[in-house]
């Protein structure tokens, strides 16, 4: 192979630049050039991209978000579409193309596996609910997000008496809310995956509030429903002066932690390694610390990995 590309698509996460530097310098070690396409398959239908030479991945390890830019293609989702990007790739003489980005982008990554063309997905969600993977990208950023944001909030929130609602990402997975939840010391967490009893919650809330314990901290996954509902039911029945806080896009961005700094750079030389040898039609996961591969087509029709019992149990029975 002498010709690969790279792309950034769907929501952007910390992290993906430490793919795209990796995967283009182990590229240029095994003389072969890499090309990045800008904006996600946008860019790839529009045949813009910027060839990722050394110097072009120099100094961008330690930024948040991508510096090649994401999108949401609707155009991509078309059979005509597809076959433009195709077009594009065999044109360009691509020989083998890596997508980052979460399970709408990796079944855009699927589609050209069918078509033949020798794709490699690399699973980056803040959300953590791809499938095959203990982890994706930017999940631990993310998460170091929210406990630095919670920490300053619980704060103010024992100053005043305060219960405070904390509303997290997540689409429709409860994962952030739930380790979140546990690594803040949140009194609850409220999830989409688990049925939610406002009535029980506020009878604890109100047990706690006589008990002299008058702040709380509550996180709740935007999948599950708006803080602000909650807030408006808990002010009547707990006895608390009740703030909301949404924290939305701050936990998206931000310099990568090492953890996914390390991910990233495993994740790009990977797809690198694997395309050079033959392998396609893969997501590169992480599982026991270790990088697996799994069809991509495994992956898409997985559907949204289950969060954990065991996370939902802790997360329950540490707020006691
Ligand atoms: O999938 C990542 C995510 O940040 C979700 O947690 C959130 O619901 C969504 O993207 C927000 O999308 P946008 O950036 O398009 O508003």
């Amino acid at each position: 192979m002498k010709r690969l590309a790279i792309l950034t698509s769907g929501g952007d996460c910390s992290g993906m630049n430490a793919v795209i530097r990796a995967a283009a310098r182990t590229a240029i070690a095994n003389d072969v050039e890499m090309i990045g396409y800008r904006k996600g398959y946008a860019g790839l239908l529009k045949n813009d991209y910027v060839t990722l030479d050394t110097r072009a991945v120099a100094g961008v390890l330690q930024r948040g978000g991508t510096f090649l830019q994401s999108a949401r293609s609707q155009e991509f989702r078309t059979e005509e579409g597809r076959k433009q990007a195709l077009d594009n790739l065999l044109r360009e003489k691509i020989e083998g193309l890596i997508v980052i980005g979460g399970d709408g982008s990796l079944n855009g990554a699927l589609a050209l596996d069918r078509m033949g063309f020798p794709v490699v997905g690399i699973p980056a969600s803040i959300d953590n609910d791809i499938s095959y993977t203990d982890m994706a990208l930017g999940v631990d950023t993310a998460l170091n997000n929210i406990l630095y944001a919670v920490d300053c909030i619980k704060d103010t929130a024992s100053s005043h008496d305060r219960a405070f609602i904390v509303e997290v990402m997540g689409r429709n997975s409860g994962y952030l809310a739930s380790t979140s939840a546990i690594a803040t010391g949140a009194e609850f967490a409220i999830v989409p995956e688990v049925e939610f009893d406002l009535t029980e919650m506020c009878h604890q809330l109100r047990r706690r509030y006589e008990e002299g314990r008058t702040n709380a901290l509550i996180i709740m996954a935007e999948g599950a429903g708006h803080a602000q509902d909650i807030s408006d039911s808990i002010k009547n029945c707990a006895g608390f002066e009740t703030r909301v806080t949404v924290l939305g896009h701050y936990q998206r961005g931000g310099a990568p932690t090492v953890f996914d700094r390390l991910l990233g750079s495993r994740f790009g030389c990977k797809a690198v390694d694997l395309l050079l040898s033959g392998g396609k039609g893969v997501m590169i996961g992480l599982s026991a610390n270790a990088l697996t591969t799994t069809l991509l087509e495994m992956v898409v029709n997985g559907g949204q990995k289950k969060l954990s019992d065991e996370l939902v149990h802790m997360a329950d029975i540490l707020g006691i």
